[in-house]
């Protein structure tokens, strides 16, 4: 009997997550290269230019920063440090939780790990889809977190773009709206090519910071691979050696 409802369960499982996914917005695939550091430079500066207002990095260090993305101290201490932090500090944004609290209902999420649990997908999807929506606080929506309580902060990059619906009729006859994509209403500073590649900048940049190691780790893993082929050849003349005098 125990065996059956586990079984049932698992079946039940794939029914479950789908429903909690429900008929959401497609995720746009992030084309992402954390060996870029070009793009993680420009996602950097994106990102304490636009972001740190609200969004803090409570456990990246800027120094590591600096380090990691290619930079020196100086570089980001004059071009990315807007907040009066020194160059060891942690990337702490200069607004206070309590105010953030009371001016947008919710306290914007420090991001460090926001690629990891949310996804780089949905960042890269969350950011291109912000929408007109009067009916909103900020007069914006969003398709991939409805209702989001964020305003559009790249309108003047991006622009401001509309929602365009189908109709989907069901087979009783009920009509609902898909949400099918976007409509530039309003172009901004960036054309649509030049916003996307801006985001994918910025995605880069947080899937980074939300995993500092994978750098380092792919360069480890590099030279496991060198020594590990450097002991074979070892391994393979030492046992010539050994049974010369076999044969
Ligand atoms: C004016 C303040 C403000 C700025 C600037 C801002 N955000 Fe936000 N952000 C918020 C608030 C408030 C929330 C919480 C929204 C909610 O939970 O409804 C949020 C939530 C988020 C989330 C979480 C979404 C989720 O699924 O939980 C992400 C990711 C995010 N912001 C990314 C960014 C990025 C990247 C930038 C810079 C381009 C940025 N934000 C700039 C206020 C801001």
């Amino acid at each position: 009997m125990k065996k059956i409802i586990i079984a049932l369960a698992f079946l039940a499982l794939p029914g479950l997550s789908l429903a909690a996914g429900g008929e959401g917005y497609p995720l746009e695939k992030a084309p992402l290269d954390l060996h870029n550091k070009a793009s993680l430079q420009k996602g950097a500066k994106l990102f304490v230019n636009y972001c740190m207002g609200c969004h803090s990095l409570e456990h990246q260090r800027y120094n590591r920063m600096a380090r990691d993305i290619g930079l020196t101290d100086e570089q980001v201490q004059q071009n990315l440090i807007f907040t009066g932090a020194k160059i060891g500090d942690l990337m702490k944004n200069a607004m206070p939780k309590a105010d953030a609290k009371r001016w947008f209902g919710v306290t914007p999420p420090d991001l460090t790990v926001i690629s990891r649990s949310r996804g780089v997908d949905y960042l890269y999807t969350y950011l291109q889809t912000f929408y007109q929506d009067p009916t909103r606080p900020f007069g914006v929506n969003n398709a991939a977190f409805p209702n989001a309580g964020m305003p559009h902060v790249l309108w003047q990059l991006q622009g401001m773009q509309k929602a365009v619906y189908e109709v989907h009729k069901d087979h009783e006859g009920n009509e609902a709206k898909v949400l099918k994509g976007f409509e530039l209403v309003q172009p901004g500073s960036m054309s649509p090519p030049e916003f996307k590649e801006a985001m994918v900048d910025l995605v880069n940049f947080l899937a980074y910071v939300g995993e500092p190691i994978q750098l380092e780790r792919q360069k480890i893993g590099i030279w496991v691979l060198l020594f590990l082929a450097l002991l074979t050849v070892v391994f393979y003349l030492l046992k010539k050696e050994y049974w010369k005098d076999v044969h």
